[in-house]
């Protein structure tokens, strides 16, 4: 969601805010802005959508010589993206930024305008700012009155607030939404993120704030509200991703997927078996069933190593949306297997649906690209994904790295509950020791992507069609397409599409079909002649010629169907990407989207 940091120090304030925000961006675009100390006095800078915006205000300001500050980037929750919703928000002396929801603050809000208090925004943040005003006006004590704001304060936050009253300080409480304290490394530095991109590199040691942890940092000292706090390293390798040439951050994510599953095997794929050193055999003592919660492109993921829990494992395997789960009143048994998956750990559903496992007592383990984020914090065992920072908002190597791990994770449970004979077991290990050059990017590929998106700007929707594991990838390309070219896209499992869906076909309706030759290609191929016999427009992606396309990406011949499937999503990957690029949209930064979704 939105992206928070702060600085004490003697560095330059307004470059330590700017580069943390730029850091931070990919969680939400729609303005940004910053509060900046100077003794008592504090200037604000506010700017609708990106943060170039807000760095073309400052080069024109003039600017003091700052100790503090705090600075927001926003995804706009309460309240539409304008120049007045945007933080930092303002009372009447202080100044608070802020991630997440605060479900109370309606009541709040009647409550202080009934004592003649002026809101100027629309949103829910607002009232931190004077909920704190109105306390420490009565009792004149900043701390107090700050541990009086949060304690009326319902939802997942993670704030900073400075003030006047208070001004060498920077107020901090994390609730819910993910927060960092650290110490820099020059003698009398603070710094505050949202998550630890902004500080590698500047500082060694930091706080991953706990939920209910808050407290008051200044240069001298940084006070918590209570003792649940430890310090740790953090790590010194900075990864930021930079471009290195491609157009795009999406574009090189995708490139880079044959590296980074590569990197997720390491260790893990043996000569002859698959190992984790993160869990054992043990994990699945007293586990008959595995359920698996998450959202989105990692719902996906999911979806599809259900079918490879049931298939190689023999375990039984059901698969839910996390927003939904969490109020379904879900009935938990212990001998379930809980698993989440989520690129950043930081998803709230996802969080909240880890939560109750836990609460009712079930084994739990995160598939996750962010250690130390909030779900590998929580979660009885984490596999990492490796796939390193992924800066594009449409996910890609995530989702890879996700499904390799899962793909071997089935191998794994397979082994432990003797369910695969050793000659299977030997292929898929085959099979996925090819992961890696199957997702080579080929510049023909490529260009075939590139030149075939011309063709499908237009017209009313895309289906995209696949049977088995190729109906999870095939809502993966919908998603996708829609999410950075606002084009509407399903995905479907092809046999459905008599249930319904086939009485949109026309030639308007662009029928993207997936046709692997190891999985169901005879069933799929009666799918899609029923709906070319309807005139849709057919892509077919097959290594198969297929006569009724109106175009075809010819893949490889490949021996393993999930072979297949990584050079299929290669290829919506890239063509959602041409399309999007056609169209003249901004790939990595997709309207009215976040990287990380910390609110429910
Ligand atoms: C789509 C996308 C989202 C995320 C979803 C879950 O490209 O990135 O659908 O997959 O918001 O996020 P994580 O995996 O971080 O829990």
């Amino acid at each position: 969601m939105c992206g928070i940091v702060g600085y004490i120090g003697k560095k330059d304030t307004t470059k330590f805010i700017l580069e943390g925000l730029r850091e931070l961006e990919y969680r939400g675009y729609d303005s940004a802005g910053m509060a900046l100390l100077n003794d008592e006095k504090i200037d604000v800078f506010k700017a609708l959508g990106k943060l170039v915006n807000l760095e073309d205000k400052i080069k024109k300001a003039t600017l003091g010589d700052y100790t503090l500050g705090i600075g927001h980037t926003r995804w706009a929750t309460h309240g539409k993206p304008t120049e007045l919703n945007a933080h930092p928000h303002l009372g009447e002396y202080s100044y608070v930024v802020h991630n997440g929801i605060i479900e109370n603050y309606k009541e709040i809000k009647d409550e202080l305008i009934e004592k003649g208090v002026k809101f100027i925004s629309q949103t829910d943040t607002e009232v931190i700012v004077h909920l704190f005003e109105n306390y420490n006006n009565k009792i004149n004590d900043t701390a107090q009155a700050f541990k009086n704001t949060i304690s009326r304060l319902k939802g997942a936050f993670s704030i900073l607030l400075i003030s006047k009253a208070a001004p060498n300080k920077i107020f901090f409480f994390k609730n819910g939404s993910p927060l960092i304290v650290a110490r820099g490394k020059e003698e009398g530095e603070v710094m505050f993120a949202s998550s630890d991109a902004p500080l590698i590199g500047l500082a060694d040691d930091v706080v991953y704030l706990e939920d209910q942890v808050g407290g008051i940092a200044s240069a001298s000292s940084i006070e918590f509200l209570n003792d649940n706090y430890s310090w740790s390293r953090l790590p010194t390798s900075k990864q930021f991703a930079q471009k290195d040439g491609f157009r795009f951050f999406m574009e090189k994510e995708i490139y880079e997927q044959s590296d980074v599953v590569s990197d997720c095997m390491i260790g893990r794929l043996k000569d002859k078996e698959i190992n984790f050193d993160e869990i054992d055999s043990s994990i699945l003592e007293g586990i008959k069933e595995i359920k698996i919660c998450a959202c989105g492109t990692s719902f996906h993921a999911a979806i599809t190593s259900s079918y490879l829990f049931e298939r190689l494992s023999k375990i039984k395997c059901n698969v839910e949306v996390a927003s939904e789960f969490r109020y379904k009143d879900p009935l938990l048994t212990k001998d379930t297997l809980f698993v989440v998956i989520s690129q950043s750990g930081e998803t709230a559903d996802t969080l909240e649906a880890l939560k109750m496992a836990k609460k009712a007592g079930l084994k739990s383990l995160v598939i996750c690209n962010v250690n130390n984020s909030s779900m590998t914090r929580l979660a009885d065992y984490t596999i990492l994904t490796r796939a390193g920072i992924e800066k594009g908002v449409a996910s890609t190597k995530a989702f890879s790295t996700q499904t390799v791990v899962l793909w071997m994770l089935s191998l794994y449970f397979a082994k432990i509950k003797g369910s695969i004979d050793e000659q299977t077991l030997q292929k898929e290990l085959k099979a996925l020791r090819e992961v890696p050059k199957t997702l080579i990017v080929e510049s023909k590929l490529h260009e075939k992507c590139r030149r075939l998106s011309k063709r499908y700007l237009h017209g009313h929707g895309f289906f995209f069609i696949g049977r088995d594991v190729f109906y999870p990838l095939a809502l993966e390309g919908a998603l996708k397409l829609k999410e950075i070219s606002y084009l509407h896209a399903e995905g479907y499992p092809a046999g459905e599409m008599k249930h319904g869906p086939i009485a949109l076909a026309d030639p308007e309706l662009f029928t993207i079909a997936l046709m692997p030759e190891n999985m169901l290609y005879d069933k799929i191929k009666s799918n899609v002649e029923e709906l070319s016999a309807r005139d849709s427009t057919i892509c077919t992606i097959s290594p198969l010629d297929f006569e009724l396309s109106d175009d075809f990406i010819k893949t490889q011949k490949l021996e393993h169907y999930m072979l297949e499937f990584f050079e299929m999503l290669v290829v919506l990957q890239l063509l959602s990407m041409e399309i999007s690029i056609r169209l003249g949209n901004d790939v990595d930064m997709p309207r009215n989207l976040a990287k990380s979704v910390t609110v429910e």
